[in-house]
C-alpha cells in the first residue's frame, strides 16, 4: 500500500491538465500497490478563497471552501477500480480500503491542508511512506525559478525541515512544498516523506525503494 499527496498545483494551473490525469488514471490501475491517493485544490482552491476573502468571509468557512474544490479534483481520479465515491474522512478511506483497489480523498477538516490528511491517513494505516507529488520535484537551496545553481537537497532530517521552512516563511521567496503541521505529523509517527516531481519514472522508483530524484525528509540525514 502507499500514500500519495498529488499537490493541486500539479494537475491545475490555468487550466486542468487532463493528459497528466488520464496517466495518473492509469498509473493507479495498473500499480500493483493499493493506492491510497489524497488530491490537493491548486490554483481553483486559491482564487475560490481569494475571492471569498474579498466578502470578509472567515478563515473556518474559506478552508470549508477549499476542501470543497480539493474533493472536485478528487473526484477527476476516481477509476473503475476505485472506492466509488470520494471518501471524507480518515476512517471512511481505511474502511474502503479494505474492499476497494484505490481510495480518493480530498480535504477533511478545516485548519490544515491536503499534506496534513495524507500523513494522517499514513499514520491511522501505520504506513511509514508518504510521497508528496509537488510541481517543484523536491525542496532546494534556493528558489530554483529564480537561481540557476539552486541545489535540490536530497536528504534531512524533520528538524533541519521545520528550520528551513522556518526560515523560508520570513523570506517569501520561496515556500517549503510540505507545512508545518504535517512535519510534526511525520516526526511523531516517523513517517518519511518523499518530495518528487511529476514525472511517473520517479513515482515508480520511489514505490520500488531505488534511488530517485526528489528530497526526502525523516528521522536523520543518513
Ligand atoms: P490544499 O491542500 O491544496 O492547500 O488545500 P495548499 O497546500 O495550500 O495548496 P498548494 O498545494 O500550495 O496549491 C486547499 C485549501 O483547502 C483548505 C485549506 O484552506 C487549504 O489551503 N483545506 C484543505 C482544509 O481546510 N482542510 C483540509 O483538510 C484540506
Amino acid at each position: 500500500m502507499v500514500v500519495i499527496s498529488l499537490g493541486g498545483s500539479v494537475i491545475c494551473g490555468d487550466k486542468i491538465d487532463m493528459e497528466y490525469i488520464k496517466k495518473f488514471r492509469e498509473f493507479m490501475d495498473f500499480c500493483e500497490e493499493k493506492i491510497y491517493l489524497v488530491v490537493g485544490g491548486g490554483k481553483t482552491a486559491r482564487d475560490y478563497i481569494s475571492a471569498g476573502k474579498t466578502l470578509n468571509i472567515g478563515q473556518y468557512t474559506l478552508d470549508k471552501i477549499g476542501i470543497i474544490i480539493t474533493r472536485v479534483n478528487a473526484y477527476l481520479f476516481i477509476t473503475p477500480k476505485s472506492y466509488p465515491k470520494v471518501s471524507e474522512s480518515i476512517e471512511e478511506s481505511v474502511i474502503a480500503g479494505k474492499i476497494y483497489k484505490n481510495v480518493v480523498m480530498g480535504g477533511t477538516e478545516p485548519g490544515h491542508t491536503t499534506d496534513g490528511v495524507s500523513l494522517l491517513l499514513a499514520e491511522k494505516l501505520g504506513e511509514k511512506k508518504v510521497i508528496n507529488i509537488t510541481s517543484v520535484g523536491g525542496i532546494y537551496d534556493k528558489d530554483p525559478r529564480k537561481y540557476k545553481d539552486a541545489k535540490m537537497l536530497t536528504k534531512m532530517n524533520y528538524d533541519n525541515a521545520k528550520r528551513i521552512l522556518i526560515e523560508r516563511k520570513m523570506d517569501a521567496g520561496l515556500n517549503l512544498p510540505i507545512d508545518l503541521l504535517s512535519l510534526k505529523i511525520a516526526e511523531r509517527s516517523r513517517i518519511k516523506i518523499y518530495i518528487v516531481g511529476r514525472d511517473f519514472e520517479t513515482l515508480k522508483k520511489v514505490l520500488k525503494n531505488e534511488s530517485h530524484k526528489g528530497s526526502v525528509i525523516g528521522n536523520s540525514n543518513s
